[in-house]
C-alpha cells in the first residue's frame, strides 16, 4: 500500500505540473495573441491616420477647409472601410465628442475615452494612450483595440474654437448634431477604434 500510495503521489505531482504548464502555456499564448492585437491595432490605427492626414493636407490646399469637409465625409469612412475588409475587423474613429453621430462611442470605447482623458491630465502624452481588452460581444468573444488621436494645428479649420463662416455654414448643413468643435491643439479629438473577433 505504500509503494502504492507514493506512485499515486507521484502521479498526482505529475498531474498537477502537467496541468500548471498547460496553464502557464495557455497564459503565454494569450499574453502573445493580446500583444499581437496590440502591434496590429497600433499599425492599423497608424496608417489609417496618416493616409486621412495626407488626404486632408491635400484637400486643404486644393480647396480649402470648405472643400476638405468632403474628404472627411466620404473618404474617411471608406478608408475605415478598407482598412476593415483588409483585417477581417471592424475599424473606425469615435469620440466623446461626435461630428457624425454614426461615430458615437458604444459603453466598452466611451470607458475608454474617459479613461484617455484622465491618464492625459495625469500628464500622458496623447500620442501614447491605447487601450487594449478581450471582451465577450453578442455571445462571442472579441478583441479589441483603440488608440488616441490628437487634435494637431491642421485640425482647428473643422474642430477648433473659431472657424470661417463658410465652414460653420458647411457643417452645420452636413452635421446638424455637430459636437467636435471648440477643440484645442492637443486635446484628445477621439480614437481609432477596432474590433476583431477571437
Ligand atoms: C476640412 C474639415 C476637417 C478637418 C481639417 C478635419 N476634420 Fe475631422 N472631421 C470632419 C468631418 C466632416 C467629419 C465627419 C466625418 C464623417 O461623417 O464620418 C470629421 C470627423 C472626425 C472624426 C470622427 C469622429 C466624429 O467626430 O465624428 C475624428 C476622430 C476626426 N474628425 C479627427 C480629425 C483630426 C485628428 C483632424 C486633424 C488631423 C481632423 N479631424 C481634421 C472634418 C474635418
Amino acid at each position: 500500500m505504500p509503494a502504492h500510495g507514493s506512485e499515486g503521489g507521484r502521479g498526482n505531482r505529475a498531474g498537477a505540473l502537467a496541468s500548471a504548464i498547460a496553464a502557464l502555456l495557455a497564459a503565454t499564448t494569450a499574453v502573445a495573441a493580446a500583444s499581437d492585437r496590440i502591434a496590429l491595432g497600433r499599425s492599423i490605427a497608424q496608417d489609417l491616420t496618416a493616409r486621412l492626414k495626407a488626404r486632408l493636407m491635400a484637400g486643404l490646399e486644393g480647396g480649402g477647409p470648405e472643400s476638405a469637409i468632403a474628404i472627411c465625409k466620404i473618404e474617411a469612412p471608406a478608408l475605415a472601410a478598407a482598412a476593415s475588409a483588409q483585417h477581417g475587423a471592424r475599424v473606425g474613429r469615435t469620440s466623446l465628442r461626435v461630428r457624425n453621430p454614426a461615430n458615437r462611442p458604444d459603453a466598452w470605447e466611451r470607458g475608454v475615452l474617459e479613461d484617455f482623458e484622465r491618464r492625459r491630465a495625469r500628464g500622458e502624452a496623447v500620442e501614447a494612450l491605447e487601450a487594449h481588452a478581450s471582451l465577450a460581444e453578442d455571445g462571442r468573444r472579441v478583441s479589441r483595440y483603440m488608440k488616441a488621436i490628437p487634435t494637431g494645428e491642421l485640425c482647428l479649420a473643422c474642430h477648433g474654437e473659431t472657424l470661417a463662416p463658410a465652414v460653420t455654414a458647411k457643417l452645420d448643413a452636413l452635421y446638424p448634431e455637430d459636437r467636435a468643435r471648440g477643440f484645442r491643439a492637443g486635446d484628445i479629438r477621439g480614437a481609432v477604434t477596432i474590433t476583431w473577433p477571437e
